[in-house]
């Protein structure tokens, strides 16, 4: 089951976090930027959906516009939020990821942005999904892939 986020669910969208950018966590001064994702949770622009077994959350995906000054690993522009997602690493590989993200795309929709955006390690198994969904590549580094996917 999925449903849209609130403003209580930000305590678990900060326990995601950790999954979402696990391959940057490690390291320090990006570690502590990943806060940005859900600092102030709730401000124009943020949306979240949080997919639940038995009444528990086990997965969640999220976007949120950032700022030139402060982008986030995906930014593109000031107008296309950035997704981030994950799900608990032991319900993987059963199609919850695809859901959260079919039902975050219809949110951007309805709410008129004209594309999403994120940011993927280049090795993870996670750039299929995204793929699958219609993300690009638009840009990458030696870790990751900014990926974009138009909504027009
Ligand atoms: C990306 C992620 C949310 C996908 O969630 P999911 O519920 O496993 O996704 P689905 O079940 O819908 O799709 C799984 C697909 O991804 C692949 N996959 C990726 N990681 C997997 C994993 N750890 N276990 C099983 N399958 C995985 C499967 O092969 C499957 O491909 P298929 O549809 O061709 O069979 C999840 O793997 C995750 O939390 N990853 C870590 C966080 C991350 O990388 N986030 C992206 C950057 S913000």
């Amino acid at each position: 089951m999925i449903r849209r986020g609130n403003r209580q669910d930000v305590r678990f969208l900060r326990d995601m976090l950790r999954h979402a950018f696990y391959w940057r966590a490690g390291v320090g001064a990006e570690a502590a930027s990943l806060w940005r994702y859900v600092s102030g949770w709730g401000r124009r622009g943020d949306a979240a959906v949080i997919a639940l077994e038995g009444g528990f959350p086990v997965g969640a995906a999220w976007f949120r516009l950032f700022a030139r000054e402060e982008p986030g690993f995906g930014f593109v522009d000031e107008q296309t939020p950035e997704v981030s997602i994950a799900v608990v690493p032991s319900r993987r590989g059963r199609g919850i990821g695809t859901e959260l993200l079919d039902a975050l795309i219809e949110v951007a929709r309805e709410q008129g942005f004209e594309g999403l955006t994120l940011s993927v390690a280049n090795d993870s198994p996670a750039l299929g999904v995204f793929k699958k969904q219609g993300f690009e590549k638009v840009e990458q580094t030696d870790v990751a892939w900014t990926m974009r996917l138009s909504l027009s």
